[in-house]
C-alpha cells in the first residue's frame, strides 16, 4: 500500500535480472519476426476458440466437469490466484508517466481499463476482491510463496518500467492473449453457482480484434527504436513474453487441489482456537473434543474417530451427519464457527461421492459469449459522475478523498498528474481515492 522505497525498487531490480535469466533457455512460441504478431494473435485466437467448442461438445455430451470436482475446489483455486488478480495491471503502472508520448497510448489505455476508468464496477481489483468476500474466502488459506511470484513479477516489472520497457512489452504481450483455461474457468465457475464475471470480463477485454491483446502487438512495432538494434530490442521483449510461465500456472494450481488435505490442514488451523470451548460429557474414543483439540497433527484420527462414532456419514447427504448438524444453519450450536470456505470443505468432504437426486444449486452453465458480457452491476453501483480536475465536488466520509480533493487545490497541474500516479499505483488504486485519481487522470488526458 505504500509507496515502495528506491531501495525496494532497486531489489525489485535485481530479482527481474534474476528471473530472466532463468528464462532465457525456456521455449518461446513468439514469430521471428515482429511484424507477424497480429497473424500470430488471430491464430491463437482461432486455436483457442476451436478447442473450447471441442470442450462444450464433450460436456453437452455429459463429460464432466475438466477442471473443478467440486465447489471447495473452485473456491481453493480462486484464493490460490488472488495475489495475481490483487494486483491484475500491476505490469503496466510505469507507463503511466508516458501519458502525453502518443506511442504509450495502447498501454496507458490497457492500464486505465484495468483499473475500470475509475469506476468500482469495473476496476478488475475490486471485481476480485468483491468476489472472494461474497464467497467468504478473504484470508482463509495460507499460501506457498510461489503462488505470490507471478504478483511480485507484475509488481516489479511495474516499478522499473524505465530499465525494463521492452521486457514489460513482451510480459504485457503473453498476459492479454486469451488463454483457454479462462473460458472454461468462467464456464464452471457459472456451473458451480460462483459469480464467473471476472474472467468472462476478461474474455471480452483482452479480446484479439481491438482489446488489449490487439494493442499489445501494436503496442511492440510503436515503442520499436528506429536507430539502434531493433532485433535487441525485440529479443528482450521475447524474454519478457517468457516470464508470464513462471510461477504456477492455472492448470497446476487446480491439479494441487486434495480435498482431504485441504480439510485436515484448516482444522489444524482452527484447533488453537478451539481447545478450551467444548463441553466435556462427549467422549471420542476416549478423549473429550477439548482433549483432541490439544494435540497436534491428530486431526486425522480425530476424524475417523467421528465417523466411528456415526457422527460423520461420509459418501451421503451431509444432512445426515450429526457432525454437519452442529455447523450448518443459524439454530446450529456452532454457527459462524467456519468460514463459508471452510463449511465448502467440510460439506464437499463428507458429502464424498454422494450426488443430491436434482442438484439444488446448479443453476445452468451457459457457455461463454463473448457478445453477451455485461456488467452486472445495479446502475448505482456503476459509471460514477465524471468529476474533472477543476470543479471538485463536496466532501464525502473519505479523508484520503477529502485530502486528494483539497491537496490537488494548491498544485499546479504538472504536479497535479504526477500526484494522481501516485495514487493510482498497484497497491491504492482500488481505494476510493484511488478510483477518484483514476477518475480524474483518465478525464485528464481525455482518453
Ligand atoms: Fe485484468
Ligand atoms: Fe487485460
Amino acid at each position: 500500500m505504500q509507496t515502495p522505497s528506491a531501495e525496494a525498487i532497486g531489489d525489485a531490480r535485481e530479482f527481474l535480472h534474476q528471473q530472466l535469466a532463468a528464462v532465457g533457455e525456456h521455449p518461446c512460441d513468439l514469430p521471428d519476426s515482429p511484424s507477424a504478431l497480429e497473424a500470430w494473435i488471430e491464430t491463437n485466437a482461432a486455436q483457442v476458440g476451436e478447442q473450447y467448442a471441442e470442450y462444450l461438445k464433450t460436456r453437452r455430451n455429459g463429460g464432466n466437469r475438466r477442471y473443478f470436482t467440486n465447489r471447495a475446489h473452485a473456491l481453493y483455486f480462486l484464493q490460490c490466484v488472488a495475489p495475481s488478480k490483487a494486483v491484475d495491471g500491476a505490469w503496466l503502472y510505469g507507463v503511466l508517466r508516458h501519458w502525453d508520448d502518443y506511442r504509450f497510448d495502447g498501454l496507458v489505455r490497457t492500464y486505465l481499463e484495468e483499473l475500470g476508468d475509475g469506476d468500482p464496477a469495473q476496476n478488475h481489483v475490486v471485481i476480485y476482491r468483491k468476489l472472494l468476500a461474497e464467497q467468504g474466502c478473504e484470508a482463509s488459506i495460507e499460501l506457498h510463496d510461489q503462488f505470490y511470484l507471478q504478483g511480485a513479477l507484475q509488481l516489479a516489472l511495474g516499478y522499473n518500467v524505465r530499465h525494463f520497457l521492452p521486457e514489460v512489452i513482451g510480459f504485457n504481450l503473453g498476459y492479454e492473449q486469451l488463454p483457454l483455461h479462462l473460458l472454461i474457468t468462467a464456464y464452471e465457475l457459472s456451473e458451480l453457482g460462483i459469480d464467473p464475471y471476472y474472467f468472462t470480463l476478461h474474455v471480452t477485454i483482452d479480446n484479439a480484434s481491438s482489446g488489449h491483446a490487439r494493442r499489445a502487438a501494436h503496442s511492440v512495432s510503436q515503442l520499436m527504436p528506429v536507430d539502434s538494434n531493433p532485433s535487441d530490442f525485440y529479443q528482450r521483449i521475447a524474454l519478457g513474453y517468457r516470464l508470464n510461465n513462471l510461477g504456477v500456472n492455472t492448470t497446476a494450481v487446480i491439479a494441487s487441489f486434495d480435498l482431504e488435505h485441504e480439510v485436515i490442514q484448516m482444522l489444524e488451523r482452527k484447533r488453537g482456537f478451539g481447545q478450551q470451548m467444548h463441553s466435556d460429557y462427549c467422549k471420542f474414543e476416549g478423549r473429550t473434543v477439548n482433549q483432541w483439540l490439544q494435540l497436534s497433527g491428530k486431526i486425522p484420527e480425530f476424524l475417523a474417530a467421528l465417523e466411528n462414532k456415526g457422527w460423520i456419514k461420509r459418501h451421503q447427504d451431509p444432512q445426515l451427519s450429526c457432525f454437519w448438524q452442529l455447523i450448518d444453519g443459524p439454530g446450529a450450536s456452532m454457527f459462524g464457527v467456519f468460514s463459508p470456505y471452510e463449511k465448502q470443505l467440510l460439506r464437499d468432504w463428507i458429502s464424498g461421492d454422494w450426488r443430491p437426486e436434482q442438484a439444488q444449486f446448479q443453476p445452468r452453465a451457459r457457455p461463454v459469449n463473448t457478445a453477451n458480457v455485461r456488467s452486472r452491476f445495479t446502475p448505482s453501483e456503476a459509471s460514477p459522475q465524471r468529476e474533472s480536475l477543476v470543479s471538485l465536488p463536496a466532501k464525502t466520509v473519505d479523508i484520503d478523498m477529502d485530502r486528494l480533493r483539497t491537496e490537488l487545490q494548491t498544485m499546479s497541474q504538472q504536479h497535479q498528474i504526477l500526484y494522481l500516479i501516485e495514487r493510482m499505483s498497484p497497491g491504492r488504486h482500488s481505494t476510493p481515492a484511488g478510483l477518484l485519481a483514476t477518475r480524474l487522470f483518465s478525464e485528464f488526458i481525455g482518453q
